[in-house]
């Protein structure tokens, strides 16, 4: 199974009630192991997460902090786009060469790195005097 259809079997589970919009994420981690997030929206609509948030959260929760690949998939005319704190998300556990896979459930899919999605990233090293 590809990472992207971990991704879109999870995307299975989204909670997605309010917006509609189903999302899966499916990351490895250094080990080789995969974990999978889908979005959990809630009633008080800035409380849901991210598929990627949660597939990440999956991964550290299991003690893995090296984030190897992620893929991301959603119902959409073009491929979705991980969200601007995802990104950074992605930042704290991978460097700008991580590959991320972003596709639609209706078949199509590209590849760009985190470093494309997210230049000049802020990191521990910057917030240090
Ligand atoms: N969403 C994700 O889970 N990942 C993305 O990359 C884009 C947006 C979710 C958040 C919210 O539950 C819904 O999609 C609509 O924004």
């Amino acid at each position: 199974m590809t990472l992207l259809d971990e991704a879109r079997a999870v995307r299975e589970n989204a909670h997605a009630p309010y917006s509609g919009f189903r999302v899966g994420a499916a990351v490895r981690g250094g080990s080789g192991r995969v974990y999978r997030g889908c979005n959990v929206e809630n009633a008080a609509y800035p409380e849901g997460v991210c598929a990627e948030t949660a597939a990440i959260a999956a991964m550290v929760a299991a003690g893995e902090t090296e984030l190897a690949e992620i893929a991301v998939i959603a119902d959409g005319a073009a491929p979705v786009s991980p969200c601007g704190g995802c990104r950074q998300r992605m930042a704290e556990f991978a460097g700008p060469e991580l590959r991320v896979v972003m596709g639609t459930t209706r078949g199509s899919s590209t590849a760009v790195t985190l470093g494309e999605l997210l230049p000049m990233t802020f990191g521990s090293h910057r917030s240090r005097a």
